[in-house]
């Protein structure tokens, strides 16, 4: 049994020093909560941690890992060689291109790209080979709280299995990882609920690896960072170019059911042709659509407050879909995450898994705009999730 620190604030300084301390000698990972998603997070500076999170989550070793740090002081002393004599140069070691970035958006869900000093003071495993690091300063009180008792800047990517989908609470961490790690800081469910925006300002024009909680509207908001571009794709299929940050190459976010996602604003929905006899249909509502099935009746009849998306709100309706004179032809479960964009990327990755956790064997999303504020996240993770796309 794997123990989970408590969720009360006052409660929370005593499970953060037993956490810091391994963080310091322990090659085993450690989990905490951020604002986006829980990290699986060890000292980037000692190899051997690094090299623990690798194996506790599955997880390629040419895929990089985010540095997470406290402040900007701690920042500065990963962009210089370790024990290097330090220059007289008044310079601050930062490249003015972030500077108004993390102006706006630090502490937060943004992940930048900077050069790797040689030699240098990460851990080789935390950049996969890489000339750049990725780093990010967490809006999560309790996750700085952390890398400022632990003295070290944390490497962390998400504390899933690898391919699974981000873990928005602890229980969700404890499903994955339980046997492969000692201990989870259990801060509740995760604030934006999914992963950072990683961007590249090192090239001209900038350009956005991966979206997540910082929308490019508002990057575009910031000066030079008015061109950023689009450099990533939705499927690791289409077109022949390899991703800029490894990660996203990889299949993600993939719950056991099949998902097939409609694309948002076109209309659609789930016809009888969809539904298979005896099995557990699942639907996941994000706007306008209707529980229901073309031909088909529905019958709720209970609501479930799921286990693992307690601490998110989530309710799941269950019930049937009725054919002909009221015979049940499938089981049904029915997830509302509501219209607000805010509330769909919170509840997501919790309903991916209680669909998973109750049975589902396959699952229909309704898409949202990909226009509108983080709902380019929203959108690429389900893009990657699908196994059929529709719309
Ligand atoms: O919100 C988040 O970013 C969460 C929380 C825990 O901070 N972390 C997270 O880490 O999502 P992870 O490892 O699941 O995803 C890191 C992404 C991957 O797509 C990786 O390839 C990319 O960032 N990345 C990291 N360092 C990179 C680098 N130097 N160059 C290009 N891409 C990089
Ligand atoms: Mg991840």
């Amino acid at each position: 049994e794997l123990p989970a620190a408590s969720a009360s604030t006052s409660s929370l300084m005593a499970p953060l020093h037993e956490a810091a301390a391994r963080l310091r000698d322990s090659a085993v990972p450690v989990a905490f909560p951020t604002e986006t998603v829980y990290g699986l997070g060890a000292d980037a500076t000692r190899s051997a941690a690094v090299k623990g999170i690798y194996t506790a989550k599955g997880r390629p070793s040419d895929n990089p890992l985010i540095v997470h740090v406290c402040d900007l002081e701690m920042l500065r002393s990963l962009l210089q060689p370790p024990n290097g004599t330090t220059t007289t140069s008044t310079t601050d070691p930062i490249p003015a291109i972030y500077q108004p970035l993390i102006a706006a958006f630090w502490p937060g869900p943004l992940t930048i790209l900077l050069p790797l000093p040689t030699p240098s003071p990460l851990a080789p495993e935390v950049t996969a080979g890489l000339t750049t690091f990725g780093v990010r300063m967490p809006a999560s009180a309790l996750a700085r709280t952390l890398i400022k008792l632990a003295g070290a800047p944390l490497a962390a990517p998400s504390a899933n299995a690898s391919t699974k989908p981000s873990p928005t609470t602890a229980a969700h961490v404890v499903d994955d990882l339980a046997g492969r790690i000692e201990l989870v800081v259990d801060g509740g469910a995760c604030a934006v609920g999914v992963e950072s925006t990683v961007v590249d300002g090192l090239c001209a024009p900038p350009a956005v690896l991966r979206p997540g909680g910082v929308s490019m509207d508002a990057l575009r908001a910031v000066a030079g960072w008015e061109a950023v571009e689009r450099a990533y794709r939705d499927r690791a299929d289409v077109g022949a170019e390899a991703p800029r940050a490894p990660g996203m190459k990889y299949k993600h976010y993939s719950p056991r059911a099949r998902v097939i996602l409609f694309e948002g604003g076109r209309g659609g929905g789930v016809a009888g042709t969809d539904v298979a006899e005896g099995t557990t249909v699942a639907v996941i509502r994000t706007g306008g659509w209707a529980v229901g099935v073309e031909g088909l009746g529905v019958a709720l009849d209970h609501v479930r407050r799921p286990e693992v998306g307690e601490s998110i709100g989530l309710t799941v309706r269950e019930g049937r879909l009725l054919g002909g004179e009221g015979m049940p032809v499938a089981r049904l479960l029915d997830v509302d995450l509501g219209r607000g964009i805010k509330g769909v990327a919170h509840g997501l990755f919790a309903a991916l898994r209680e669909l998973d956790r109750l049975g589902a064997d396959v699952i229909f999303v309704e898409g949202v705009n990909d226009k509108e504020d983080i709902a380019a996240a929203v959108m690429n993770r389900l893009r990657k999730a699908a196994s059929e796309i529709r719309g």
